[in-house]
């Protein structure tokens, strides 16, 4: 038989699979389903997730999986991936386009292993290295004891101002004293600008390396919506499926230091990240998760984009003026970006069971540390909201103030009983649920074949 373009339909292909998972598997093909339906039924703002477009997501199901491709463009050692190399390329040259770097390593798995990454690159086991601490906005992969960066290096970390700012002059000092290797900037809950040139400045003054970790403001970047490290930082590290809106995975980009030798004095940055990609830390990249981050970075290169990231912005203003008019405690005194972090501990309920009673009635949130947090990580003082998932409903500042409506209400109504239980009517439960559905009904996310009908 000869192959026709017919033959090897893509299209038909994906069609034909998701019919055949649910003839096949319907107990697995259920639980998608459901999945599916929980998504488009309820308000997540979660400030670490997006909501990937259908043409991003399908691309991490294509037969491009199958293909076992150890090494680098042009530079493989398997065979049979003149495809493969070119949606690796394609996704390099977007990258780098996007971003305005000069190199790109488009294979980690997500931003942990990006992070680790360059750790290895420009540091030995016992180095030092400083981060903003976990329990006023860090990342665990800053020197937490929890995550392999606190557990192989001497991390020592810097925090906030009295008005919940970056404490630069702390970063200063702890550098000085500490003389690390690398510098770590970048959060995970922090929601105002971040002065990356400053950073750049401590790091050249104590001779470390600069990393900053864009992961949850990636998008910002790209559209301009909050200034890039690329050219500050020696190494910017990301992932593609928080503020990205695609597949998951990880970026590792540098700006004008890429040919800067490290620290043995032979080997590029550019080429000393390679080298730690594969084979230190991964054996054959995931192309199909490649070729994701590909769609994923075409659509942040696109016009539209700009209007998704603005109303990110926008909407995050007004949700956290909307809790401010509603007597909450916003943490860092409001966002510049698309993270809002509420104080709830003011009103007498932990974030832990803030986050589940409003989960109960359709509304996702996480449970945050706030700046000197009291209680434990399992319980904390605070939530986090993002407004991605919102902004790709189309939402506007007017249905923040809903929002916040509602948020209020739940935690108004639940009875807390201890730190991690609470009581909530299911009665009022139910008619909130109704509420939010009736939200999301007239909000639906725009990329689904919408609007669903449930
Ligand atoms: C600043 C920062 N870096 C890294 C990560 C880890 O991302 P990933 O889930 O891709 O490993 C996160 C996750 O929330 C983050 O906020």
């Amino acid at each position: 038989m000869t192959m026709t373009d017919k033959d090897t339909d893509l299209a038909r292909f994906a069609a034909a699979a998701i019919e055949r998972l649910r003839v096949q598997d319907p107990e697995l093909y259920a639980i998608l389903d459901n999945e599916y339906s929980r998504q488009a039924n309820v308000l997540t703002m979660v400030a670490s997730s997006s909501i990937a477009d259908p043409s991003a997501l399908i691309c991490e199901a294509l037969p491009t999986m199958n293909v076992t491709a150890e090494g680098y463009p042009g530079a493989r050692f398997h065979a049979g991936c003149r495809h493969i190399d070119e949606i690796e390329q394609l996704a390099i040259d977007r990258c780098k386009a996007v971003f305005g770097a000069q190199f790109a390593n488009v294979q980690t798995m997500s931003a942990t292993s990006a992070n680790e990454v360059v750790m290895f690159s420009v540091m030995k086991p016992g180095d030092t290295l400083l981060g903003l601490e976990l329990d006023f906005g860090g990342h665990l992969t800053h020197g937490s004891k929890a995550s392999l960066s606190g557990q192989v290096f001497n991390a020592i970390g810097y925090g906030l101002t009295k008005d919940e700012r970056i404490d630069y002059d702390q970063a200063r000092e702890r550098a000085l004293e500490h003389k690390p290797k690398l510098i770590i900037c970048g959060t995970t809950a922090y929601s105002r600008t971040i002065d990356w040139a400053r950073f750049r400045a401590i790091a050249d003054e104590v001779g470390a390396y600069l990393l900053a970790d864009i992961t949850h403001i990636a998008g910002l970047v790209a559209a301009g919506l909050h200034p890039s490290p690329i050219d500050h930082a020696h190494f910017t590290t990301t992932c593609t499926h928080k503020q990205m809106y695609g597949g998951r995975g990880g970026l590792v980009m540098i700006g004008k230091d890429h040919d800067q030798l490290g620290p043995d004095g032979k080997t590029t940055l550019a080429k000393l990240i390679q080298k730690r990609v594969f084979p230190y830390f991964q054996g054959a990249p995931n192309q199909s998760a490649i070729a994701s981050k590909a769609r994923g970075l075409a659509f942040v290169a696109s016009p539209e984009f700009q209007g998704v990231a603005q109303r990110v912005v926008d909407l995050a203003a007004a949700l956290a003026d909307a809790f401010s008019k509603k007597g909450y405690r916003v943490v860092f005194g409001g966002t510049d970006n698309h993270i809002v972090v509420v104080d709830v501990m003011e009103k007498g309920i932990t974030g832990v069971n803030a986050e589940k009673a409003l989960e109960a009635c359709g509304i996702v949130v996480n449970k945050n540390r706030i700046p000197y947090d009291q209680k434990p990580p399992h319980v904390t003082s605070g939530i986090r909201l993002g407004t991605n998932g919102l902004a790709i409903r189309e939402m506007e500042p007017s249905d923040m103030v809903e929002c916040v409506d509602l948020i209020d209400e739940i935690l108004g109504a639940l009875k807390q009983v201890s730190d991690r239980e609470f009581e909530l009517d299911p009665a009022f439960q139910a008619s909130i649920e109704e509420r939010v559905r009736a939200i999301t009904r007239r909000r639906p996310i725009r990329s689904y074949p919408a609007p669903l009908d449930f």
